[in-house]
């Protein structure tokens, strides 16, 4: 039967985006600002953390109740987690789960690529903002190199694992990248994946002057490559794709900013803390760790989380333009994007 839920304006639940920690080994300047998030930051506590059992019964609802068919594990840097594996071993077992991916800066991939496989992972997005060392170091807020990130690249391929590229771009910061970086990993054979900085959170100081449009992204790579639009491989993909003509390389752009697709959004993000967000730009989590542990059976939650969904009309990336810019939203680092 069929399980499917929709929201106000008759968008269905099927992807569901599960924060394991908000803590991350790098501090990106757009994501996680060093002079924000310093040693006295108060990070949750491991007790405040849903547990593997929670996420695992939480899932299942999910999957077996509410139509989702994608599960993405993110952070935070989601391999800061330990035993991050056990809890795709877990998902992985949940009848119904059609897709598991990740989200990670790449630098644990080495140390864990091959039993993240071996647990059931599928496919991992790792971020690289820049093939120079100088501009890396100083985006990634700790000096990281870009061959850190390269090993990490070649270890998820290596172990059989799906790969996508993310390159967040920022005027001023990165857009002098954005060529490097299309031949180098279309010569890699890697999907690479242009973002739109975008407005998350209150802590990264976004402009919109600091936006590189998906416009200008495409124009200067067909200047060397000439693209074409190609079709989603799914309804409500992120990132609209384009293939290099006379080839099958492709690269995808997230523009967030300049193109929402807000009308096809079907993801939900579950914070590391328990907490439910309808939109990456919420204001507003609902709580599911209480009832989760004050003893509410599964149709209970079920009940709880279709209600959620039900009244559903987030639209953020579309009505940006009309809303409040001061307004409080919760922090990347807390639902990974
Ligand atoms: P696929 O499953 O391969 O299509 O990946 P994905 O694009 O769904 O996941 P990923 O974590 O790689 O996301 C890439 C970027 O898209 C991240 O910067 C996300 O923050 C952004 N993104 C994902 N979903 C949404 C969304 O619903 N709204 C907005 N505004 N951005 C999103
Ligand atoms: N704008 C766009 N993308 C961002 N990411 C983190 N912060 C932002 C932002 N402000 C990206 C990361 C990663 C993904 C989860 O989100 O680089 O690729
Ligand atoms: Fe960490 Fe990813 Fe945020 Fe960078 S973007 S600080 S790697 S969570
Ligand atoms: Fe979905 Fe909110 Fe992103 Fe729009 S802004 S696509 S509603 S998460």
């Amino acid at each position: 039967t069929d399980t499917t839920v929709y929201d106000y304006f008759k968008r269905p639940l099927r992807d569901l985006r599960i924060s394991v920690t908000d803590k991350c080994n790098f501090r990106c300047t757009y994501c996680m600002p060093a002079e924000i998030f310093g040693p006295d930051y108060p990070f949750l506590k491991r007790e405040e953390l849903l547990s593997f059992e929670e996420l695992e019964r939480l899932t299942h609802i999910f999957v077996a109740s509410l139509g989702v068919k994608k599960i993405r594990i993110t952070g935070g840097e989601p391999l800061m987690r330990p035993n991050v594996a056990e809890l795709i071993r877990k998902i992985n077992g949940i009848d119904g789960v059609e897709d598991i991916a990740m989200t990670t800066n790449g630098s644990l991939l080495p140390k864990y690529a091959k039993e993240l496989k071996e647990a059931g992972l599928k496919r991992v997005s790792i971020s690289l903002d820049s093939l120079r060392d100088e501009i890396f170091g100083q985006i990634n807020g700790r000096g990281v190199s870009v061959q850190t990130v390269l090993d990490g690249i070649d270890a998820a391929s290596d172990a059989g694992l799906q790969v996508k590229i993310n390159m967040v771009v920022k005027k001023g910061m990165n857009d002098s990248d954005i060529l490097h970086m299309a031949r180098f990993f279309r010569e890699k054979g890697h999907i690479l994946r242009f973002i739109e900085f975008m407005d998350v959170g209150n802590t990264n100081k976004w402009k919109l002057d600091d936006v590189y449009p998906k416009s200008r992204i495409i124009e200067e790579i067909s200047k060397v490559m000439p693209l074409e639009p190609i079709s989603p491989n799914y309804s409500g993909e992120v990132a609209s794709r384009f293939r290099y003509i006379g080839s099958e390389d492709e690269i995808g752009v997230i523009s967030s900013v300049s193109d929402a697709f807000c009308s096809t959004c079907n993801r939900a993000r579950l914070s590391a803390s328990g907490m439910l967000y309808t939109c990456l730009f919420a204001s507003k989590g609902h709580d599911i760790r209480s009832p989760i542990r004050s003893g509410l059976n599964d149709d209970e939650l079920t009940g709880l989380l279709q209600d959620v969904w039900n009244g559903r009309k987030d639209r953020y990336s579309l009505e940006r333009s009309t809303t409040d810019a001061e307004r409080p939203k919760i922090e990347m680092s807390h639902i990974g994007g």
